[in-house]
C-alpha cells in the first residue's frame, strides 16, 4: 500500500508527533462508559453537552485533539489505511481481512457505474443549481434505481415507539423522578434481522455501500456538467479517491495527488454526533429510508457554519487577497463580532487534528503552484494572528475546514466543490452511524420549553389589532 507515496507518509506521522507532544498533559478521556439510561446531563442549547445514544464508532477528545475510529487512532488510518478501508471499519466494526476487502472492492467498483441516475440528473440545470442541491437531487435519484419501498403497500413499523407516546410526560419540567421507559436493549423487543441479509431493505448494509461508492461519481458529474463537459465513466482499475479526482479532473491523478485525496478523504470520513451526522440519524430514526437520510445529512452539512465552511474559507483569504491585509481585515471582523471561517469547533478545544495534517499537505502541494502559494501565505498569516488573539483566550485554532480547501484546489477541485467533497467522505460516517443506530432504534423527540402565553381570547379578524 502507498508505493512512492512515503513523503506524505511521514507528513502524517510528523503532525501524529507534534499531536501527541503538545497535547500529552491534557487530562485523560471521560465519558466512555456505557450509559445507565436514563442519563443525568447537562444540556446547553443546541443540544450543548446532550448525549442521545452509545455508539463504538467514533470519538472526539476535544481537550486531546483526539479523533478515533472505532479504536485506531486518525493519523496511523491516514498513514497506514485508505479510504475504502475506513468506510469498512467504520460500517462493520474491524478492518477487513484480504478477502472480505476483494468483494467490498468490487461492490464499490459496481456500484460507481450509475447510469441510470446520472440520465435523470441530466434532465435538470445542473450547471446553474447549488452543487449541494445537486448533489443531494441525485442522491434521491440513486434511491429510485435502489429502494423498492416506493412499491411496497405501506410501512412494516415493527415495536418502535412513536413520537405521539411519549414517555415523558410534555407538561413536566425536563428533570425530577418521572423517567422515560426506554426501549433500548429490551429483550422483549425483537430487533430487525434483517439488516444484512436482504438486499431490498432499504437501510441494508448493500445500500450502504451504493451510497459510499456512488455519491462520488454523483459529485464528479456535478463537476463535469457545470463545466459544460459530459461525465466520465469510472476507471476500475482506480481507487475511490483516484476515481473521484479522474471522474471531476479527466486526468489521471499522480499517486501523490491520489493518495493526498484518499488521506482527506479519511480526514472527514466521520466525526461524532455533528450537525449532519444528527440530521441523517433523525431522519432515519423514523424509519424513512438512508438515501432520505443522507439526503438530510447533506443538506445540514452545506451550511457555512459546519461543512460549507471550506468554499467560505477560500472566499475570505481571496477577499484578504494578500498577508499584510490581514491584520485590517480581522480588526474590522471581530470588532464587528463576525466569525472567522475554518476556525472554532463545538468540540475541539485544541488543535484540530484533520488541520494538523491537512495544513502540511496544503504546504507541499503549494510549493508547486504559486497562486496557491499566495493563498497559503495569507492562510497562514492569518492561522497566527487569529491564534494570538483566540486561541489561549477562547481556544480557538484551524478546523479541518481551514486548509482543506487548498488542498482540494491543487488538486483540481473547483471551489464550488469542496463541501459535496467532504460530503463524498462523509457518506462513511453518516451511513454507519445511521446502521448502527438502528440496531437499537428510538425516534428522535427532544422538546422545546414553551415560553408563550396562556389564556389568550381569540378575537374575530374585524377586531384584531
Ligand atoms: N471566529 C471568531 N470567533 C469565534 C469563532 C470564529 N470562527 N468561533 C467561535 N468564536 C467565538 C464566539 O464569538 C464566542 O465568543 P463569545 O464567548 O465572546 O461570545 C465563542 O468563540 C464561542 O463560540 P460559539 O459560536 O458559541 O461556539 P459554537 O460551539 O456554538 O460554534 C462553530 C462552533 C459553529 C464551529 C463556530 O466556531 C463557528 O462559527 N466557526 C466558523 C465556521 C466554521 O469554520 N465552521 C466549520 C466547523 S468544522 C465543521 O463543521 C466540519
Amino acid at each position: 500500500m502507498h508505493e512512492n507515496t512515503q513523503e506524505i507518509t511521514d507528513i502524517i506521522l510528523m503532525a501524529a508527533k507534534n499531536a501527541q507532544m503538545e497535547t500529552s498533559g491534557e487530562p485523560e478521556p471521560e465519558m466512555t462508559q456505557p450509559i445507565q439510561w436514563p442519563v443525568q446531563c447537562t444540556i446547553g442549547p443546541g443540544l450543548e453537552g446532550g448525549i442521545a445514544c452509545e455508539t463504538k464508532i467514533g470519538y472526539v477528545n476535544g481537550s486531546k485533539g483526539w479523533l478515533i475510529y472505532r479504536g485506531y487512532n486518525i493519523f496511523d488510518l491516514c498513514a497506514k489505511s485508505s479510504y475504502e478501508e475506513v468506510s469498512y471499519l467504520l460500517l462493520h466494526g474491524s478492518l477487513p481481512t484480504s478477502r472480505a476487502f476483494k468483494i467490498f472492492q468490487k461492490k464499490l467498483v459496481d456500484y460507481r457505474y450509475l447510469n441510470k441516475t446520472l440520465r435523470l440528473l441530466m434532465g435538470f440545470p445542473v450547471e446553474d443549481m447549488n452543487t449541494m442541491g445537486a448533489l443531494r437531487m441525485g442522491v434521491s435519484m440513486m434511491r429510485q434505481e435502489f429502494t423498492f419501498r416506493d412499491q411496497k403497500e405501506g410501512h412494516d413499523f415493527g415495536e418502535v415507539i412513536g413520537s405521539d407516546e411519549d414517555s415523558i410526560p410534555m407538561e413536566l419540567k425536563p428533570w425530577g423522578d418521572k423517567h422515560a421507559i426506554y426501549e433500548f436493549n429490551n429483550p422483549d423487543v425483537p430487533h430487525k434481522s434483517t439488516l444484512d441479509e436482504n438486499l431490498e431493505e432499504a437501510f441494508g448494509v448493500e445500500a450502504c455501500y451504493h451510497l459510499i461508492s456512488g455519491v462520488s461519481t454523483i459529485a464528479a458529474a456535478v463537476t463535469r456538467v457545470r463545466q459544460g463537459r459530459v461525465p466520465i465513466e469510472p476507471d476500475p482499475g482506480l481507487s475511490h479517491a483516484g476515481n473521484l479526482l479522474y471522474m471531476m479532473t479527466g486526468k489521471k491523478p499522480t499517486p501523490i495527488e491520489e493518495r493526498i485525496m484518499d488521506v482527506a478523504l479519511i480526514l472527514h470520513a466521520d466525526h461524532g454526533m455533528n450537525a449532519s451526522t444528527f440530521a441523517a440519524m433523525v431522519v432515519a430514526s423514523t424509519q424513512s429510508d438512508i438515501y432520505f437520510s443522507v439526503g438530510s445529512g447533506i443538506a445540514a452539512l452545506n451550511g457555512p457554519l459546519h461543512g460549507g465552511a471550506n468554499e467560505q474559507v477560500m472566499l475570505m483569504l481571496e477577499e484578504i487577497g494578500r498577508p499584510e491585509n490581514v491584520k485590517k481585515w480581522l480588526e474590522r471582523t471581530l470588532n464587528k463580532k463576525g466569525k472567522v471561517p475554518g476556525f472554532g469547533h463545538r468540540v475541539y478545544k485544541a488543535y484540530d487534528p484533520r488541520a494538523r495534517v491537512l495544513g502540511p499537505l496544503a504546504k507541499f502541494l503549494a510549493k508547486k503552484n504559486s497562486k496557491a502559494r499566495n493563498v497559503l501565505s495569507i492562510a497562514k498569516e492569518l492561522e497566527k494572528q487569529m491564534t494570538e488573539r483566540l486561541g489561549s483566550q477562547k481556544k480557538i485554532f484551524p478546523n479541518v475546514d481551514f486548509y482543506s480547501g487548498i488542498v482540494y484546489s491543487c488538486l483540481g477541485v473547483p471551489s464550488a466543490m469542496f463541501t459535496p467533497v467532504f460530503a463524498v467522505s462523509r457518506v462513511a460516517g453518516w451511513t454507519a452511524r445511521v446502521h448502527e443506530y438502528l440496531h437499537n432504534n428510538r425516534i428522535f423527540r427532544p422538546r422545546a420549553m414553551y415560553t408563550g402565553e396562556f389564556n389568550k381570547e381569540l378575537l374575530p379578524i374585524n377586531k384584531r389589532r
